[in-house]
């Protein structure tokens, strides 16, 4: 049988790109950091990365980007004093493999040098216990006695993007530990990495030269004879609250990890893991490709979900690197969060924190943007602070080398609405409103005040409009009334009103505090206002369209075929000024899509199909975030066929790594964690169905042809569920551990579900 629980590859082959996407498809990361799939003898040339979560520096004018940490994994290996690659000629097999349980990399490489084989073994896991450590085990083996020389330690000579970081990176030693440390640039803070070995073979020497710090073992290898050694390296940052230096909690906690021992560490690492797959792995019967590539998905969301306690969030790259700025984006709230917040709540927290901890940083953009803004305008590109990272030149033009203007930042204002709405997804969904005190509510509200002061009031119509934005549809800038944006903005204005209503009703005292510190009180007349009279485009009445944005459908009819072949150069911008799309029908990303999906409850089925029908030629999906999101309308409205192709396409992205690499001058290549939310809410809340609300858990499951069976966990209110879904039947089971009777709406039939009593019901799936 088919092993549906790794993914490996002999490839080893040469070339930057190769090397790149290898290293995106195999990193492992523990929400701390992330490493890179690269090899133990690869240094920052062939893009090694251990990229940090939520550090961030800025050296000169360049982009300001995630800070990388000096290599605590590196080992190299010479045989006969000639130093092995498995870049270089001497290889004779290779294999590399990523396992899902474990979030475990492990390679093997055999070389011939002069009539011997020598084999490298190693297998590396970031540990999801202990978060600031990763764990190596190594080992070679010799077909005949050889001289060997392993060096091992730290590399200072780090992949940047517009580095270097650190400065003043200095090594050192104490007794057996290996030490590194150098301050960021900009704020000054230290990173630093400590690193110890168990070696019980050969001769150890030390070597320091510039930026790295190793180990030298000489070695006289015996036929046959596997030497195994281990290695702990650990990172702390001035990020971590840590008693006493860095520098002590970095050696401190390689030293724990020595004396605990390779075998030890992996046992606590992997009884993490489990736990995590026993909440959040989704099965499927009948289709080996899909099973695979969806848990791979659920994989990626995993590895990178941010560490409890550290108000992180994730950034439209995760931690493969430093590409995207590792900012947050509007992916984390909208593609990413109901993966977390239906399996693994603990995780939506923090990425919800995030956006309490960087509420300042959006009052500051709401002030400083256009004419001066109240409330909170989120951050496109946000970093430590909320501040923008986007630039108002922020894609360049491949042919004249010129940076283009584009109004992402500055015009994309359904980002506030897509964080109030998340917010408030948590409350609904968990029925924990502790996350509305700690400041929850204050971001909703000061978001509802950001819409107030962007929007207008057309007396002559009576009604609010918004005006000049950007929606999802990143190829029409400065449009008016975009259908998803006035959507979001109008869903903001209840919320905060329900907000409202929910605190004045369970925490008053708290309600009184808040409104006092916004001085808000007299606003809210104007949100229940709004939230009455916002105008969003209707579907027309013949054809069931809504038009994307005001003058939408009088632009010119053309295809992405058509706008490619007219392409000047192959990494060509399709919008911003002049872009080939902007006088066109054609979009980026799925817009009015995206909203039937964000509101799917709100919409009929004629008119869902419609509108997908009408803007899927048009789509070029240029972006990863485009295919799920009409895939899940395809499955709502019974296009099963054309649901299952967008959701493989949005599920393997990551694993066949054939994405855009450039767009525009910018370099992309890098993780999609958005598609990897986007293939789980396929799966979950396309295909089977599901749709929470704050009453309840309600299923209709819409199996796609291939699947026979499909099965996941939800939780619930702080409740645990197990589905098991086929063609004719559901059975819901409800915990034993679960506190209370539920009442589920299965296909249309309400359902109560007790405690350790799974309950099926059979049902017909409409065709
Ligand atoms: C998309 C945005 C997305 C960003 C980061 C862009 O290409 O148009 O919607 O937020 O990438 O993934």
């Amino acid at each position: 049988m088919k092993d549906l629980w790794s993914i490996s590859t002999a490839e080893h082959t040469d070339g930057k790109e190769t090397i790149m996407r290898r290293g995106n498809v195999y990193q492992i990361a523990n929400g701390y950091m992330g490493y890179r799939g690269t090899l133990d003898e690869f240094t920052s040339e062939q893009l090694v990365g251990i990229t940090l979560a939520g550090i961030f520096d800025r050296v000169g004018p360049a982009w300001r980007e995630p800070v990388n940490a000096p290599n605590g994994g590196f080992t190299s290996v010479s045989l006969g004093g000639a130093e092995l690659s498995a870049l270089g000629n001497k290889v004779t097999r290779h294999r590399q493999t990523l396992r899902f349980g474990n979030a475990l990399f492990e390679r093997q490489t055999s070389f011939a040098f002069k009539g011997t084989t020598l084999t490298v073994r190693s297998a590396r896991f970031l540990s999801a216990e202990t978060p600031n450590l990763g764990v190596i085990r190594f080992s070679i083996t010799c077909s005949r006695a050889a001289t060997v020389t392993v060096r091992t330690g730290i590399d200072g000579n780090i992949w940047d993007l517009n580095g270097p970081h650190l400065l003043g990176l200095a090594a050192t030693r104490r007794d057996s530990v290996l030490f590194v440390e150098g301050r960021t640039n900009e704020s000054s803070k230290r990173v630093a990495v400590a690193e110890t070995a168990d070696i019980d073979f050969g001769k150890v020497t030390y070597e320091s030269r510039g930026n790295r710090s190793l180990r030298v073992v000489h070695l006289r290898a015996e036929a046959g004879t596997t030497y195994t050694f281990h290695k702990y390296f650990a990172v702390f940052t001035d990020n971590d609250a840590v008693r006493g230096s860095v520098a002590e909690a970095a050696i401190e906690t390689v030293l724990q990890a020595r004396s605990l021992g390779y075998e030890d560490c992996l046992a606590r690492h992997g009884a993490r893991w489990q736990e995590k797959w026993n909440r959040s792995d989704v099965t499927i019967e009948g289709d080996d490709e899909a099973q695979l590539a969806l848990r791979y998905s659920i994989l990626q969301l995993l590895m990178v979900a941010p560490v409890k306690g550290s108000a992180n969030s994730i950034p439209a790259r995760a931690l493969s690197g430093q590409v995207y700025k590792g900012a947050i984006f509007w992916d984390t709230e909208m593609f990413m969060f109901p993966f977390f917040i239906h399996t693994y709540p603990e995780k939506a927290v923090e990425l919800m924190r995030y956006r309490i901890k960087t509420l300042d940083g959006a009052r500051r953009k709401a002030k400083t943007e256009g004419r001066g803004y109240r409330g909170a305008f989120y951050a496109w590109e946000s970093q430590e602070t909320g501040d923008d990272a986007c630039t108002y030149y922020n894609i360049g033009d491949p042919s004249t080398g010129r940076a283009l203007r584009t109004y992402f930042r500055d015009k994309q204002v359904h980002i506030s609405g897509d964080v109030a709405i998340a917010m408030w997804d948590y409350f609904r969904l968990t029925g924990d409103d502790s996350l509305l005190l700690e400041g929850g509510a204050e971001v909703i509200l000061e978001c509802a005040r950001f819409y107030y002061s962007y929007a207008y009031y057309k007396d002559e119509k009576r009604r609010y409009e918004i005006l000049d934005v950007i929606g999802p549809d990143e190829y029409h800038e400065r449009v008016n009334n975009n259908a998803f944006t006035s959507m979001v903005a109008k869903e903001t204005f209840t919320i905060a009103i329900a907000t409202v209503n929910h605190l004045r009703r369970r925490h008053p005292k708290e309600l009184r505090t808040l409104l006092k510190k916004l001085r808000i009180e007299g606003e809210l007349p104007a949100f229940r206002d709004a939230a009455r009279r916002l105008f969003i485009p209707g579907a027309d009445a013949k054809t069931g369209i809504i038009e994307q944005f005001d003058g939408y459908l009088g632009l010119r009819e053309s295809s992405v075929k058509e706008l490619k072949a007219r392409m000047i150069h192959p990494d060509e911008y399709l919008g911003a000024g002049q872009g080939l799309a902007v006088p066109t029908k054609i979009i980026k990303q799925a817009d009015v899509v995206m909203m039937l999906n964000l509101f799917r409850t709100r919409f009929s089925a004629e008119i869902k199909r419609a509108n997908w029908e009408y803007y899927e030629p048009r789509t070029e999906h240029g972006s990863s975030l485009s295919a799920c999101a009409y895939a899940m309308v395809a499955a709502e409205f019974g296009n099963l066929d054309f649901a299952y192709k967008y959701f493989l396409k949005t599920a393997k992205i990551d694993l066949e790594a054939k994405y855009k690499v450039y767009v525009g001058s910018v370099f992309m290549g890098g993780s999609h964690p958005a598609a990897n939310g986007g293939a789980w809410m396929t799966a979950v809340l396309g295909f089977g169905g599901v749709h929470a609300d704050e009453k309840r858990v309600a299923i209709n499951p819409r199996l796609c042809r291939k699947w026979r069976r499909l099965q996941f966990h939800l939780a619930y209110k702080g409740d645990d569920f197990r589905m098991n879904i086929t063609k004719n039947s559901v059975t819901v089971a409800s915990s034993r551990a679960n506190t209370r009777v539920h009442a589920v709406l299965v296909a249309g039939k309400p359902v109560k579900c007790s405690p350790g009593r799974p309950v099926t019901v059979r049902y017909r799936q409409a065709r």
